[in-house]
């Protein structure tokens, strides 16, 4: 459905009919997946200009729009990306596309379980714990629900990792939305092999707890906002997998909230 939203051509008529559902409740559904698309580009590419050298992109997708280790090799050329997700299609589709690629892996395992990630031998070729890195995982964790505890599962990403590591988080919510679209929404995913837990924007905040929450642009307050926020003036758009800007149009009210936040040193 993800892929659908965003224009591309990796999905099955069940996703498109169920997608297409959504984009009858919320018309902007479009806008809002490419602007979490581009925060999750740009927050790789700061944590990049941080100096981080090593990315983990958990629940990371089908690669319709510029994946991420081609966001961070625009900072440094020498970035190391290990993709997972608990999908089996997308790590096949992960692993045709990266063949050539010597410092990218694509690992099948649960974002839910961040040791095991972090234990695969896969993981480890690339991933090095004792120096910081960076976690990005957007729109992934409306997919846990609260029985297997976001905030816990952000919190052991963190603690494995070095001081100084940051993570990306954007999430669903139905803070802007009505009751009734709300239901249907929910209902529409309920139908699907992946129901969703919107969540509000002080349960999003919770998820950050213990971690510094940096600002989305130059001189803005640190904290949790809206996707399409993440546009600070010396950040140039992200590419779509074609090479051409994806226009943002028809905005709508949010419904992601994301941050990105660093571990104290
Ligand atoms: C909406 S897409 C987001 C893709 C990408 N992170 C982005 O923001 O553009 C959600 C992805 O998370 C994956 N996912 C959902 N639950 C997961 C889990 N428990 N473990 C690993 N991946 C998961 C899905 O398979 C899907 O590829």
């Amino acid at each position: 459905m993800y892929d659908f939203f965003l224009g591309g051509k990796d999905n099955f008529a069940a996703d498109r009919a169920a997608a297409e559902k959504v984009v009858g409740l919320y018309p902007e559904i479009r806008y809002a997946v490419q602007a979490n698309r581009q925060f999750h580009q740009r927050a790789a590419r700061w944590m990049a200009r941080a100096g981080i050298r090593q990315f983990l992109d958990v629940g990371c997708g089908l690669p319709t729009m510029e994946s991420t280790h081609e966001a961070v090799r625009r900072e440094a050329a020498d970035a190391r990306v290990v993709y997972a997700d608990n999908d089996p299609v997308v790590i096949a589709h992960a692993r045709a596309l990266l063949a050539d690629e010597l410092r990218t892996v694509a690992v099948a395992q649960d974002a839910r379980e961040p040791e095991a990630l972090l234990r695969d031998p896969l993981t480890r070729r690339l991933l090095d714990l004792s120096e910081p890195a960076g976690v990005l995982i957007t729109a992934v964790l409306h997919f846990v629900p609260d029985e297997s505890d976001p905030a816990g599962i952000i919190a052991r990403y963190m603690a494995a990792l070095a001081p100084g590591s940051a993570i990306a988080v954007s999430h669903g919510t139905a803070d802007n939305l009505s009751a009734e679209a709300t239901d249907e929404g929910e209902r529409i995913y309920a139908a699907s092999e992946d129901p969703i837990y919107l969540r509000s924007l002080e349960q999003v905040r919770g998820l950050f707890t213990g971690l510094e929450l940096v600002p989305p642009w130059n001189g803005a307050e640190p904290g949790i906002t809206e996707p399409a926020k993440w546009a600070g003036p010396d950040m140039p758009p992200p590419e779509g997998a074609d090479g051409s800007v994806p226009v943002l149009t028809a905005r709508g009210p949010a419904v992601l909230w994301c941050g990105a936040a660093v571990r104290p040193r």
